[in-house]
């Protein structure tokens, strides 16, 4: 999601953007998909050729962590779902960035209020959670920790909105935050549909799409989401809130298999021809 959200703080919130990655190949990869996205807002005539420009140049590539964080005034953090990851990488954040930056995390699950521990300035962290595709998304849930200030949320909500995002305050660091905590057991429902053979996964997409009005079925809204980062949120509900979020064994087994959607090219479905 990462590109996603840098794209939308350079276009619509015209922010000056330093986009880090580890490896350049990600961030080819990541810079390709938001050309690819405004060159749709521009074939609409939502986007001039010369805006896209201009949004391309406000968005600085980059690999180093410091050169990344050392003069910003928000870090909004979207690397994989792995608290000790997130911890080192917090730490590390916190020693490079200037005193008066927000950390934001667009963590699905994590505890804000454990990284937040991992640095020095735990009331200017906070989560700002975006929904993929965060350029056509309009929700941000921006997460307090235990001891984020009320001031870095009020920054936080007004960056959202200056970025034209809707927002939700979740008041208290609970696993899985508004939206996750009702999607991940809907998602997991419909994997276990699928394994026990109840019915064939278009059918099961097309009952939720008609008969719930969702944009899209579970099923490929998992291969979207990514199979693993859907496992990595039930694992952290089962833990920290209930077994009764448990993944189910289906889901389990395509994360083995590394079907874990879009991103490697099979999930539910086949992406290798699209
Ligand atoms: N950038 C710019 N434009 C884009 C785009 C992008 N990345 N992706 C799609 N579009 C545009 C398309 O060009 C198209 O434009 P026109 O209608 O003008 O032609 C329009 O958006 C619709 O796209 P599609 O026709 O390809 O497909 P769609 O009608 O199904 O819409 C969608 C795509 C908005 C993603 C829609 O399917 C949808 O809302 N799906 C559900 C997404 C969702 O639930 N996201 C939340 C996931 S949960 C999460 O993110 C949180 C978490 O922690 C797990």
């Amino acid at each position: 999601m990462g590109h996603g959200i840098a794209q939308v703080a350079a276009q619509v919130g015209k922010y000056e953007v330093n986009m880090r990655d580890v490896e350049q190949r990600f961030i080819d990869g990541g810079m390709s998909m938001i050309r690819d996205s405004l060159q749709r807002f521009v074939k609409k005539a939502q986007l001039s050729e010369a805006e896209m420009n201009a949004i391309l140049a406000r968005i600085h590539p980059m690999l180093g962590l410091k050169e990344a964080v050392s003069n910003a005034d928000l870090i909004i953090e979207a690397i994989p779902e792995n608290l000790e990851l997130k911890k080192t990488t917090f730490k590390e954040v916190d020693g490079y960035a200037p005193p008066h930056a927000i950390i934001a995390s667009n963590t699905s699950s994590v505890s804000i209020t454990e990284m937040a521990s991992a640095t020095k300035r735990p009331e200017k962290v906070c989560g700002m959670h975006f929904f993929n595709p965060p350029q056509l998304m309009k929700l941000v849930e921006v997460i307090r920790g235990a001891r984020t200030s009320d001031e870095t949320v009020e920054t936080v909500l007004n960056i959202a909105h200056k970025m034209e995002k809707e927002t939700v305050v979740v008041k208290k660091d609970s696993p899985g935050f508004i939206v996750n905590r009702i999607l991940i057991p809907a998602l997991n429902e419909a994997v276990a549909l699928h394994w026990e053979g109840v019915a064939d996964k278009e059918d099961i997409d097309k009952a939720i799409k008609l008969g719930l009005n969702w944009p899209m079925g579970p099923l490929m809204l998992l291969d979207y989401i990514g199979l693993d980062t859907t496992l990595a949120i039930a694992d952290v509900l089962t833990k920290e809130l209930d077994p009764k979020f448990h993944p189910t064994t289906g889901l389990k087994q395509m994360v083995k298999a590394q079907m874990l959607g879009r991103k490697t090219g099979k999930g539910f479905y086949d992406w290798t021809q699209k």
